[in-house]
């Protein structure tokens, strides 16, 4: 368990690292990190997301972070807005899930459905129900 102290200075420095890319064309990337996104392992996803980013060497990329989303159940959560500026939202993902998204949604513009949400009639239907 990290101490208070050094989840600060982990968030500093992921502040600084995303301060750099920021941008006004290309996808937009949100990972909302409120308390129970971080809990959900959110930190490791968007380090894992600017990882594949830099592996892939994609360019005009923002990734930004937001605070609650509003459904803690489906964290750690992930918003693609494309140039366009459409959303999609990812839920209940993870690192391995994040490095698939960025090549597949941002590298090659193909959504990975199984990994989003879908709203039917103002209700959240996961993946998992989804699959049924
Ligand atoms: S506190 Fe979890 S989404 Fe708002």
């Amino acid at each position: 368990m990290k101490s208070l102290k050094e989840l600060e200075e982990i968030r500093k420095k992921t502040l600084e690292n995303i301060n750099l890319r920021k941008g006004r064309e290309g996808y937009r990337v949100v990972v909302g990190m409120a308390t129970c996104g971080i809990a959900a392992g959110a930190r490791l996803v968007l380090m894992a997301i600017m990882d594949e980013i830099k592996n892939l060497e994609l360019t005009n990329v923002t990734v930004a972070q937001t605070g609650c989303i509003g459904a803690c159940r489906l964290e750690p959560i992930v918003e693609v807005y494309s140039p366009e500026g459409e959303k999609v939202t990812y839920i209940k993902m993870d690192p391995q899930k994040a490095k698939a998204m960025v090549e597949s949604h941002i590298k090659s513009g193909k959504v990975i459905d199984e990994y989003t949400m879908t709203v039917i009639e103002g209700k959240i239907i996961d993946p998992v129900i989804k699959e049924d």
